[in-house]
């Protein structure tokens, strides 16, 4: 039987639509393409054959381009090559993945770590996991995408509420009486608004209503909290929360993903999490890398003290300037801007006076919460946040936005 690729106008009808699917994100300035980028990740980037000061990343502590963890990557390349070729549950598992994970779980205060290929096979991969068709998943309205996608994996169902309203998820958890399993899911440190979960109160209403706790600390992890810990840290909830996520390829300047919680959790995952079981494992080079990270973590607390310290000067700056900024306080700084041409113009203006900050548009955020998203790092000077505070300061008043 002939299949619909075979018939050759077929195959051009599908391949119009998708043509027009393409002009009508063009029309509607949600259209995305890829940037070159020439030159290492650090305070300075070379973006589209221009050198920029770099405001757009997730290297928070300046780790990705670190001699030393470049070294780590070197050696462990040169003694396992350049991959694992298989999965670790078939023979890929080197001594690198549970060295690392000891040490997770003990930077995270838990009983076990389990590493995932990227941060979103984690969250689809813990979630779809756990929960079913007859359990229900309460997530915030501005959780990551794999967040999303991993609860529409699941087919739980799933009770939306507004950001990090604890009202509404009060009124939800009540009114849910389902026997089924029960999961709380936030992000940490949200990636696009900057700011932190209520987490002392929200794991206070799952003991309250004997629900389990997802927290997506991708963006917390090595900078929030008096050593580095992340959101639970710094909310008090260090080892309360039941399960955690959160990417190595941010402040820990790796790649990959941790999911910390119990040992029975690590145990069920490894049996039962589709992209953990169906992958290949990560590069020996990254568990490597993520190793040394975690002891500068450590043995290095002035990183997040230069990072806090960039972080306020950078926000007093641009209050100074006349932006209007969100009071969470940490490195990630949206400036609001509505819609989605005039985030990009914002961004262009941005790169043409020598400053890379992106336009985070749809579906990134919700519509018309467009935005550029500025994220500060420890190895920003003072002089690279001056100079990009008058790139600002210029482009917002091109924009009248100031
Ligand atoms: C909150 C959050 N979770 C998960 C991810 C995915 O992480 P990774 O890049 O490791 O897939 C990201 C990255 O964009 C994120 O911001």
């Amino acid at each position: 039987m002939r299949s619909a690729c075979d018939v050759p106008h077929l195959r051009n009808n599908t391949v119009r639509s998708l043509q027009r699917e393409l002009d009508s994100l063009k029309a509607d300035g949600l259209h995305r393409w890829l940037r070159r980028v020439d030159s290492p990740q650090g305070s300075r980037i070379r973006v589209d054959g221009r050198e920029a000061i770099h405001l757009a990343g997730n290297d928070y502590l300046g780790l990705a381009c670190h001699p030393l963890l470049t070294q780590a990557a070197c050696q462990a390349a040169l003694q396992y090559g350049c991959a694992a070729a298989s999965a670790r549950l078939i023979s890929g598992n080197y001594d690198l993945y549970p060295q690392l994970e000891e040490q997770l779980a003990r930077f995270k205060q838990t009983e076990a770590a389990l590493l995932f290929s990227t941060g979103y096979q984690a969250n689809l991969g813990v979630i779809s996991a756990l929960m079913g068709s007859q359990d229900v998943v309460f997530s915030d309205a501005l959780n990551h995408a794999s967040i999303v996608d991993g609860c529409r994996l699941s087919r739980a169902q799933v009770r939306i509420f507004p950001h990090n309203d604890l009202i509404t998820l009060e009124r939800l958890l009540k009114q849910e009486i389902s026997t089924g399993r029960r999961l709380i899911v936030v992000d940490g440190l949200y990636s696009m608004d900057g700011d932190v979960a209520p987490l002392r109160e929200i794991v206070g209403l799952a003991e309250r209503y004997d629900c389990m706790t997802l927290v997506d600390d991708s963006h917390g992890t090595g900078v929030l909290g008096e050593t580095g810990r992340g959101a639970a840290e710094a909310m008090g909830v260090l080892g309360r929360i039941d399960i955690e996520t959160g990417s190595l390829a941010k402040a820990l300047g790796g790649f990959g993903a941790y999911v910390v919680g119990s040992r029975t959790v690590v145990e069920y995952l490894i049996n039962r999490a589709r992209p953990f079981i169906f992958t290949c494992a990560l590069p020996p080079a990254v568990p490597a890398t993520v190793l040394k990270a975690l002891t500068i973590v450590d043995q290095e607390p002035q990183r997040r003290q230069r990072l806090w310290d960039n972080t306020r000067y950078m926000r007093a700056g641009l209050r100074e300037v006349g932006f209007e900024v969100s009071p969470s306080g940490t490195q990630i700084i949206p400036l609001m801007v509505g819609e989605p041409e005039r985030a990009m113009r914002f961004c262009q203006e941005l790169l043409d006076r020598g400053v890379f900050a992106q336009g985070i548009r749809y579906p990134s955020v919700p519509r018309g919460t467009e935005r550029i998203r500025l994220t500060v790092t420890a190895a920003h000077s003072k002089a690279d946040l001056d100079a990009a505070l008058a790139a600002l300061a210029e482009a917002g008043r091109t924009l009248q936005l100031v």
